[in-house]
């Protein structure tokens, strides 16, 4: 799918993976509905991409309320909705035993319902709009992508719940895509390694420091948001992209911490 003139919602899009995916599929041509639960982080698009091709929706991709509402929106301004991307996501962690205390349920359940159902919520609610576009000479009417993690298959001490959300997201492509292909949909994910965004600033600097040198092949450092979004242009573009989940990682092969 051409990227120029298509109409994309970016989940998690105030920062990180999300911020640069927006940028990124807006400057190949897209026009943009950046969703996100921090509405005043994602004020800083303005600065980054044309207003008319930007829509900001606050709200959470755990909500079908708000996130049927920015479809509903992306239709009346855009008049289509062509492309999900999933970045939105959390990495609350605990050990499944700590000091005698259980892992919190309340922590598994908000991973769970954030990084798994979220994009989940996000995908089912899309494909409906996406079903109604006339299909370009592929037969092609829309393109999900998802994020889900090296940690789906090599997850650390403390990631129980994270991998098992992200697992759960590397899951779902497969069968999804096989749902949706009838449609014209396909549906990729991605497995990133460690990139650079604030959810890693929230990481002690000696872990991040041991997984760049113990950890990760080459090169030597943590990922960029950008590369992340070019891959993100490159299965969108790249018809031939499909039901399966990418690894982005330098390589990387984590330890148990
Ligand atoms: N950074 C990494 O090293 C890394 C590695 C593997 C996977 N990932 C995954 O990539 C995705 C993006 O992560 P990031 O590194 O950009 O993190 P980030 O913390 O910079 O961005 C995540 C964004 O998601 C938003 N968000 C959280 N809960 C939400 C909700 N319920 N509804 C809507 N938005 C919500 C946050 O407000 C934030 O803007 C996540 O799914 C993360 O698990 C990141």
């Amino acid at each position: 799918m051409k990227l120029a003139g298509k109409v994309a919602i970016v989940t998690g899009a105030a920062s990180g993976l999300g911020f640069a995916t927006a940028c990124g599929l807006a400057a190949a041509g897209a026009s943009i509905a950046a969703f996100d639960l921090d509405a005043e982080r994602m004020e800083r698009l303005h600065d980054e991409i044309d207003p008319a091709r930007l829509m900001l929706c606050a709200g959470s991709v755990t909500d079908e309320a708000d996130v049927g509402a920015a479809l509903d929106a992306m239709v009346r301004h855009y008049g289509a909705v062509h492309i999900a991307v999933n970045c939105a996501g959390v990495a609350d962690a605990a050990k499944t035993l700590a000091k005698g205390e259980p892992f919190p349920l309340a922590v598994w359940n908000k991973v769970i319902a954030i990084n798994l159902t979220g994009t989940f919520n996000v995908i089912r609610l899309a494909a409906v709009k996406m079903a109604d576009n006339v299909p370009d000479e592929e037969g092609e009417r829309g393109v999900i992508v998802n994020t889900s993690s090296g940690a789906a298959w090599q997850g650390q001490i403390g990631q129980a719940a994270y991998s098992a959300s992200k697992a759960g997201v590397m899951g779902l492509t497969l069968p999804v895509a096989r749902d949706l292909a009838p449609h014209g949909i396909r549906v990729v994910s991605i497995a990133p390694g460690l990139f650079d965004t604030s959810m890693v600033a929230g990481m002690p600097e000696h872990v991040t420091r041991s997984i760049i040198e113990r950890m990760v092949l080459f090169p030597h450092r943590m990922g960029r948001a950008e590369e992340f979004a070019a891959l993100v242009g490159t299965i969108i573009e790249n018809v031939y992209f499909n039901a399966t989940t990418i690894s982005l990682d330098a390589g990387a092969r984590m330890s148990v911490r």
